[in-house]
Parts: C-alpha cells; sequence; structure tokens
C-alpha cells in the first residue's frame, strides 16, 4: 500500500476529533474524502503529511512509518514523496507562475518538464506573471502543478475547489484525478461535493471520528 492509515486518534484539548480512524491507499487509486465541516478532514490530511503529530496509531508512506522519523526526516518525507494542494493555494506571492510551479520540484532536486506542465494546465500564458495578477482557477491550477511537478508518490488536496466557482470547479477536480492518473500518484481528495467526490475510485466519509465507507 501507497498510503496505511492505522487507528489514527488526535484530540485538540480535551474534544476528540479522530477516533481510530484506518484507511488505506494503493498506487494510482484516487479516494475521496468527505465530512461535515469540523469533522477532522484537514486535520487528518496535515497527520498524514507529517505537519502535525497524532495521539495514536501509525501513519505509514511507502512502506515508512511516521513514527520512526525525526522532523528533519518527516520534511524530506514531504518534500520528495508527498505533493499537498492546500485549500488556501498558498502560492509564493514574490515569485512567478513558473517559479512557483517549479518549486517543489527544485527543492527535491527533480527535473519537471516546465512547458508541458503548464500546457497541461492551461497556464502556458502566464509563465512570466505572479499570482496576484491571476484568477482564483488559475491559482489553484498553479497549486495544482507545483504539487504534482516533481511527480510525488502521494497527492493530498484539502478541499482544492472550495473556492471554486462550479465550472472551474469541476475542471480542477478532473485535473487532479488526470494528472494523478498520468503520474501514477495515489491521490486523496477533500471535497465538499457529493457530484465530485463520485468522479473518484473510491469514497470514505468521516464522521464522528471515524471512517464510513
Ligand atoms: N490547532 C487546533 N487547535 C484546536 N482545535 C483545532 C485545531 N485545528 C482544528 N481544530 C478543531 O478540530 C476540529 C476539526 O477541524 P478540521 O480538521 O479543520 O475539520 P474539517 O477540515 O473537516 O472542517 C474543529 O472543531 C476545529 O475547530
Ligand atoms: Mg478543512
Amino acid at each position: 500500500m501507497l498510503l496505511d492509515v492505522q487507528n489514527l486518534s488526535k484530540r485538540f484539548e480535551a474534544v476528540t476529533i479522530l477516533d481510530g480512524v484506518s484507511l488505506s491507499l494503493a498506487i494510482g487509486e484516487s479516494v475521496a474524502l468527505t465530512g461535515e465541516s469540523g469533522s477532522g478532514k484537514s486535520t487528518l490530511l496535515h497527520i498524514i503529511a507529517g505537519l502535525e503529530p497524532a495521539d495514536g496509531g501509525e501513519v505509514t508512506v511507502d512502506g515508512i512509518a511516521l513514527s520512526t522519523l525525526k522532523d528533519a526526516g518527516r520534511a524530506r518525507l514531504r518534500r520528495d514523496d508527498i505533493g499537498i494542494v492546500f485549500q488556501q493555494f498558498n502560492l509564493i506571492p514574490s515569485l512567478n507562475i513558473a517559479q512557483n510551479l517549479l518549486f517543489q520540484a527544485r527543492l527535491a532536486g527533480r527535473d519537471a518538464n516546465l512547458s508541458a506542465l503548464a500546457e497541461q494546465l492551461g497556464l502556458s500564458e502566464h509563465l512570466s506573471k505572479y499570482p496576484e495578477q491571476l484568477s482564483g482557477g488559475q491559482q489553484q491550477r498553479v497549486a495544482i502543478g507545483r504539487a504534482i511537478a516533481a511527480r510525488p508518490k502521494l497527492v493530498l488536496a484539502d478541499e482544492p475547489t472550495g473556492n471554486l466557482d462550479e465550472t472551474t470547479g469541476d475542471a480542477v477536480f478532473d485535473l487532479l484525478l488526470q494528472s494523478a492518473k498520468e503520474t501514477g500518484a495515489g491521490l486523496l481528495i477533500v471535497t465538499h461535493s457529493e457530484r465530485l467526490a463520485s468522479r473518484s475510485n473510491r469514497r470514505l466519509h468521516l464522521r464522528q471520528g471515524r471512517i464510513q465507507q
């Protein structure tokens, strides 16, 4: 399994957010995660990415258990093997679109085909612009491009269409599915939309701290 989450638990203060979450994701598989606002979807993604510690359980990415890694090891795993698409894009305002797209690939020391990537994302005309000059949908495509440019094994996307209108959101969602398919990445995508979730290979629902298949 590319991603294996076993019996994960997480509390904030006295409140239990995740209460024995288990899930797995195979190479090349796309899984949609739904759940009400506040159900812990972002927390789960952050724990999987090693950005947030769990209180119990284990996350294993490509055979490596996060609990066996120190901070630097988790940062390296994130840099080399995980692409993250944040809901709020998190583009770097002082870098142009080309530099934003290549940012993670450069950190990981990997080549990326900028012109092919830009073409796939419909961003070829915008490479020398800066994030603030693009629309929300275009910025989200840059965020996706940055996450997939280095061809990570695992792509985590947190409501990547949450800020977009329906047409743009549909296009962005399909782009993520298609690019993950092309690179053979596993994709875990959080969405509010039942309609979009049904386009993935498999669906999971987070409720009261647990996964309902
Ligand atoms: N750093 C934090 N400290 C305290 N509570 C938090 C923190 N992060 C999230 N929470 C709480 O945990 C719950 C789940 O949040 P979150 O994972 O963001 O849910 P979702 O992404 O499903 O909307 C919410 O009640 C939220 O307020
Ligand atoms: Mg969230």
